[in-house]
């Protein structure tokens, strides 16, 4: 018999010691290592040792057939996939519980049913309870495949004869492999489960969606860990207390990163928002000071979306920077730059900032219109509603250009704004086209004299 192994498994990010240790030493976590039993060294690497099928060929000589994509006949769904199904495809789809992960999966599968045969792996719901999820989506004729299966060996022996080409498994923390005596959920049965499963999508291209839940301090088994296994990762986002649900490309072999797909949660499941442009605007009935209206790149799609901020003054000693939707270090130095090279100083000011609708920016286009927020709140002067703003700041005070300028003025255009400030290396050269006003500036001071 194999010796068994004792080592300790952080549970947040999957690192190990051989040892107990109150602080994981990769991640930072604390409290957060496990008394795991290794396996022993069969069971891990699950017989890849013994292939020798692999050719070593020049890149010349590889096909570039592409691999024809089966679309899911939900758009949104097919622009966060890359524009479809490819075969092989191994997609993680992670979010916290209850934000309408299974609910999209079935509506998924029952529109994808007929053209390719499909299996729904369950380990979370009885198949009353998915029967009842599908009345509930009006998806009445739906004859979608269904198993409740949590071993892993018993699933994938139920692939190899069922031979399916689209699976979903709902979700891969409530798998478990034999080969290892950890509980389900862990890090270390996540990682065997999902290896196991890539392994057979690759062998057999089929395309499998992986569930992953992720909770909030992502103490249980984060489905972090399985980041660079799978070839696609997808999150769903969304703001507490509103119907609309994003689901972003975090990860893509077969397509663009940070494509959004957008739906609203209805009392008949997931519908998909085809034109999501005008949702993250708030429309006050007069301009209102802290409020700028900015033009987001996801993905491939302009987006139009509002920024607010929020600044009063500060009741204690050391001011508070909070953002939502945005980055806290990038406030805090904007907020630098406009002292330095602006002369405003909010030094005692609380500064708040928000992205409306819930959508998180993560590019610097966001610099321009946060400061131009904040001042506007700062000083109670409302930016005109029909103005629009966008581009990077650089801590020497100069306003650089983003990407698809002339993309983001059109979507603005598009939607009746009248005038933009953009970076001046971002001015279009026939800006009378664009059918809005350009107002080029260099620096954050040009910028600042337009209020
Ligand atoms: P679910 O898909 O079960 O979430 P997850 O698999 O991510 O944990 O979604 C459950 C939530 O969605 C639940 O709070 C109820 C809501 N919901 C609707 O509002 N309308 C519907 O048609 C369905 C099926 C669910
Ligand atoms: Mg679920």
């Amino acid at each position: 018999m194999a010796k068994v192994r004792t080592e300790y498994v952080c549970q947040s990010c999957g690192a190990t010691s051989p040892k107990w240790v109150g602080q994981c030493g990769d991640c930072g976590q604390w409290n957060s290592l496990v008394e795991t039993h290794a396996a022993p060294k069969a069971a891990r690497s699950g017989g890849i040792s013994g292939t020798a099928s692999g050719r070593i060929q020049r890149l010349q000589d590889v096909s570039t057939e592409e691999s024809p994509r089966v679309s899911t006949g939900m758009p949104e769904v097919d622009r966060v996939l890359g524009g479809g199904i490819v075969p092989g495809v191994v997609c993680l789809l992670g979010g916290d519980p209850g934000i309408g992960k299974s609910t999209l999966l079935l509506q998924v599968l029952a529109s994808v049913q007929g053209r390719l045969p499909t299996l729904y792996v369950t380990g979370e719901e009885s198949l009353a309870q998915v029967r009842l999820r599908a009345q509930r989506l009006g998806l009445t004729n739906l004859d979608v495949p269904v198993l409740t299966e949590t071993s892993v060996e018993l699933i994938l022996a139920q692939l190899g004869q069922h031979k399916p080409a689209f699976v979903v498994i709902d979700s891969i923390q409530t798998l478990y492999t034999d080969g290892l005596d950890a509980a389900p959920g862990s890090v270390s049965q996540v990682r065997e489960c999902a290896a196991q499963l890539v392994r057979f999508a690759k062998a057999t291209q089929t395309a499998i969606v992986l569930v992953g839940h992720v909770t909030k301090e992502g103490a249980i088994a984060g489905p972090r860990v399985l980041e660079h296994m799978v070839d696609t990762v997808l999150y769903f986002e969304h703001d507490p207390g509103s119907r609309f649900r994003i689901i972003r490309a975090i990860k893509n072999r077969f397509g663009a990163v940070n494509e959004l797909g957008v739906f609203a949660m209805t009392d008949a499941g997931l519908k998909e928002v085809s034109n999501p442009s005008a949702l993250f605007l708030s429309r006050h009935g007069d301009p209102v000071p802290g409020s700028v209206v900015t033009v987001s790149r996801q993905g491939s799609r302009p987006l139009l979306v509002e920024v607010q901020a929020l600044v009063d003054q500060s009741l204690i000693g050391t001011p508070r920077r909070v953002t939502l939707g945005l980055e806290n270090n990038r406030l805090n130095m904007l907020l630098a730059v406009l002292h330095r090279h602006g002369g405003i100083a909010l030094g005692d000011q609380d500064v708040y900032a928000n992205v409306v609708g819930g959508m998180r920016i993560q590019e610097t286009a966001a610099d321009l219109p946060l400061l131009l927020a904040a001042l506007s709140s700062f000083k109670s002067r409302p930016w005109p509603d029909d103005w629009i703003v966008f581009g990077e700041i650089g801590l020497a005070g100069e306003v650089r250009p983003v990407a698809a300028g002339e993309e983001r003025m059109q979507e603005a255009a598009k939607h009746g704004f009248k005038r933009a400030i953009v970076p001046e290396a971002n001015k279009p050269r026939r800006s009378a086209k664009l059918g809005i006003e350009v107002l080029p500036v260099a620096r954050l001071d040009q910028a600042l004299e337009l209020l």
